[in-house]
């Protein structure tokens, strides 16, 4: 039996297609697209990825402090934090993570918005 979410849900190869059509939702958001006007998007991928992955129980590690640094001079205000966050529930939904399994990455994402949004 899968003793993590990242090993229930197969690992960095699924989390990695969850990454990409998360950010195609969060591109076509006009909320929050414009802030990626100029990302590196491949590199955000992998970074996502392995953020995420790190939140389900996989095997490696994310410093909050490298979180903060990513987002401090972009002036992320509380609502774009919500958008980020239901275009990721909605993702998860697509990709039939169960209800109980998205709440719980939702609960988490939810520690880290006074990291990211100012
Ligand atoms: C909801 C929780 C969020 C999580 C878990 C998250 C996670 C991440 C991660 C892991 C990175 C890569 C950092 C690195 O390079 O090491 C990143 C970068 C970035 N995030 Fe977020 N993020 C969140 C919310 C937001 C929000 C609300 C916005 C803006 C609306 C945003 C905009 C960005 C941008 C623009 C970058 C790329 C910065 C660059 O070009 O280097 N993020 N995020």
């Amino acid at each position: 039996m899968a003793n993590s979410l990242f090993e229930k849900y197969g690992g960095f190869s699924t989390i990695h297609s969850i990454v990409i059509e998360f950010y195609n939702s969060v591109l076509d958001s006009d909320v929050v697209g414009p802030f990626f006007d100029g990302t590196d998007m491949e590199s955000l991928i992998d970074h996502q990825t392995k953020f995420i992955s790190f939140l389900l129980g996989g095997p490696v590690s994310y410093p909050e402090a490298k979180l903060k640094a990513a987002h401090s001079n972009l002036d992320i205000q509380s609502p774009h934090f919500d958008t980020i966050k239901s275009l990721l529930g909605e993702t998860l939904t697509a990709f039939d993570v169960e209800e109980a399994d998205i709440e719980a990455v939702l609960e988490k994402i939810e520690t880290y918005r006074t990291v990211i949004a100012a």
